[in-house]
């Protein structure tokens, strides 16, 4: 079956709708009737996305539910309880899908009419390079027409992973949070270089060829351990780094935040 040229709403258009707006767009512009983006009052944004992207945008979302086939939240998870009330009263078949952190299927369902197809995607900023890795998770009353959509919109944006809705809530530290984690990683790093008196700029390119490198290396292999090896002479220079790491429960430590970051994720809304 052919699918029919979608018509999708953003309601929020800050760095995360842009980013499936301008994937969706790049990727997949034949499948697209129109993109139609709202936010909560910021003018200028919306201007700039209109510049920029080959969409329209409103000031008054609820005008543009009804000729909607595929509804994108892409505001906070906290906007979500009075935006879905709201949005219940101006649908009939749409697709409800939210980016927000912690607001999954059964929250969704909860909130809006019986029946009411929806989904859930959890995007990393590395989604405005499209080198995203996703999780998304359907709801009970969606079709494989409704999957077809949504693996168009993933498409845009990198690559994706189905999960449960308890493993998307699990695994969002994982591929939405540590992209942080890997930054602060990086920051530390930068700190320790300029701490030898190497200037700031070199400092950052130096670490982030080694960062690039090392995830190149990972993609081939797919063997974090073996690759720690590689680099680790026993007894020698790097495992005693090494060993200050596992000294400071470098793993333990990981977990610890993984662990908060969920935490905090499943009660925001
Ligand atoms: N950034 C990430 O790495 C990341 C990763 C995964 C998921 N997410 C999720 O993506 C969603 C958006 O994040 P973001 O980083 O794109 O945030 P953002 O850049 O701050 O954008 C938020 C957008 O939501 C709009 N908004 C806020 N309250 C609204 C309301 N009541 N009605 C309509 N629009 C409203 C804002 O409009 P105004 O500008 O007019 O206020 C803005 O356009 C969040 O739910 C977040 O959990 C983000």
């Amino acid at each position: 079956m052919i699918m029919k040229k979608q018509r999708i709403l953003f309601i929020g258009a800050g760095r995360m709708a842009e980013a499936v707006a301008a994937g969706l767009l790049h990727t997949s512009r034949s499948k697209i009737d129109e993109v139609i983006m709202s936010n909560n009052g910021n003018k200028q944004r919306l201007e700039y996305l209109v510049n920029q992207y080959e969409v329209r945008t409103t000031h008054n979302w609820r005008d543009e539910v009804t000729n909607s086939d595929v509804v994108v939240l892409a505001m906070p998870p906290e906007a979500h309880e009075e935006i879905l009330s709201e949005l219940s009263s101006y649908l009939t078949d749409q697709f409800i899908v939210t980016i927000a952190a912690g607001i999954g299927p059964a929250y969704l369902e909860q909130r809006l009419p019986d029946n009411t197809p929806v989904a859930w995607i959890m995007p990393n900023t590395a989604a405005t390079i499209g080198e995203s890795m996703s999780l998304f998770t359907l709801g009970k009353a969606t079709t494989e027409e409704h999957r077809k959509v949504l693996e168009m919109i993933l498409k845009g944006i990198g690559k994706s992973q189905e999960c449960t809705e308890r493993e998307v809530h699990q695994l969002t530290a994982i591929t939405g949070s540590a992209p942080a984690f890997l930054y602060h990683f990086a920051e530390a790093l930068i700190e320790a270089t300029t701490a030898y008196g190497i200037d700031e700029q070199t400092a950052k390119q130096l670490v982030i060829q080694m960062m690039y490198g090392s995830v190149q290396m990972l993609n081939d292999k797919q063997n974090p351990g073996e690759l720690r090896e590689q680099v680790t002479t026993p007894g020698g220079a790097t495992a005693e780094g090494l060993k200050v790491m596992a000294e400071h429960n470098f793993v333990d430590m990981m977990k610890k935040a993984v662990e908060a970051t969920n935490a905090k994720a499943m009660g925001v809304k």
